[in-house]
């Protein structure tokens, strides 16, 4: 049987096995999907083992950019955002490295929540990795702005330096910003402390403005329970961006797409 696995380290809590067991049953894919705990000072030798035999991984936190440094050759998408998600070993052996999880989070909110990007107001908060990544499909969308806010200016100054070629993006502070915005992306790690960034809540226009946390929680996480708050017309967690981000692997390594929406009740379902 083909196989697959997810590397991180930790790597217990991964909700990928889950997930491509139930896309393999859903589409009669045969393939044994596992998680893979890589020791912190060899990502390398344990990824170069596992490919001996394994067909694909997907590698989560804190080996994204040790990948991207694996992989012989790289996606377009993977390369602009500086870290591989997906790997992929290729007929003459070599692994091609991508990075599903922009276009995860995009499918996210333009499919299963219906919302157009085209000419809206986008401010994403945070400037690290999920923000890297989710750059190069928020663009492609053609927002009429997209702003990086973040808690260290200077990395969303370089951000937005990097990503000018493709379309309006600009660089500020939390506090700089007063103006209602279209939409609003939590991708800081703030939530994991129980934190908030410090934005205005004069961002929000209420009934208006759509409102999405990266990250996704049993109960509403801190960002979604601010903007409900303050009247967002959507707050929305990210655990529909987990599982588009594994369907899009699951196409790249099988050819075959997998439907989301099943996966994504069970798993709601679950974490309530
Ligand atoms: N749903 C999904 O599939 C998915 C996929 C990827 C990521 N995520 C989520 O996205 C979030 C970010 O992930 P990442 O990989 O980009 O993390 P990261 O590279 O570590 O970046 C963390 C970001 O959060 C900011 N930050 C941390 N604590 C903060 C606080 N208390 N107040 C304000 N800003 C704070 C950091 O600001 P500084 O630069 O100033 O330190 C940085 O911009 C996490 O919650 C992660 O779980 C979800």
């Amino acid at each position: 049987m083909d196989r697959y696995v997810v590397f991180g380290n930790p790597i217990g809590h991964s909700k990928s096995p889950l997930i491509h067991r139930m896309f393999a049953e859903q589409t009669g894919e045969l393939l044994d999907y596992s998680t893979m705990l890589a020791p912190l000072e060899d990502f390398t030798g344990c990824a170069r083992e596992f490919f001996h035999q394994g067909r694909g991984a997907n590698v989560t936190v804190p080996f994204k950019e040790d990948a991207y440094r694996l992989a012989d050759t790289l996606t377009e998408r993977a390369k602009r955002a500086g870290a591989v998600n997906t790997l992929s070993k290729l007929a003459d052996g070599t692994l091609l490295g991508d990075n599903t999880d922009g276009a995860g989070l995009v499918r996210d909110l333009t499919v299963n929540a219906g919302l157009s990007l085209n000419g809206k107001r986008i401010l994403l908060l945070g400037a690290g990795g999920a923000v890297r990544g989710a750059l190069e499909p928020l663009l492609a969308e053609r927002p009429s702005s997209l702003i990086i806010a973040n808690r260290t200016v200077e990395k969303a100054e370089l951000l937005a330096e990097s990503f000018d070629d493709l379309g309006p993006v600009s660089a500020s502070g939390f506090d700089w910003l007063r103006e209602p915005v279209g939409v609003i992306i939590n991708a800081t790690s703030a939530s994991l402390s129980g934190d908030l960034p410090p934005i205005a809540s004069s961002l929000i226009e209420p009934g208006r403005t759509f409102c999405y946390d990266m990250m996704y929680a049993r109960e509403s996480t801190p960002f979604c329970h601010w903007a409900t708050q303050h009247g967002a017309a959507v707050s929305m967690d990210g655990l529909g961006m987990l599982v588009e981000q594994a369907a899009e692997a699951f196409f790249l390594w099988r050819g075959v797409r997998p439907a989301s929406a099943p996966v994504l009740a069970e798993l709601r379902r679950q974490l309530a």
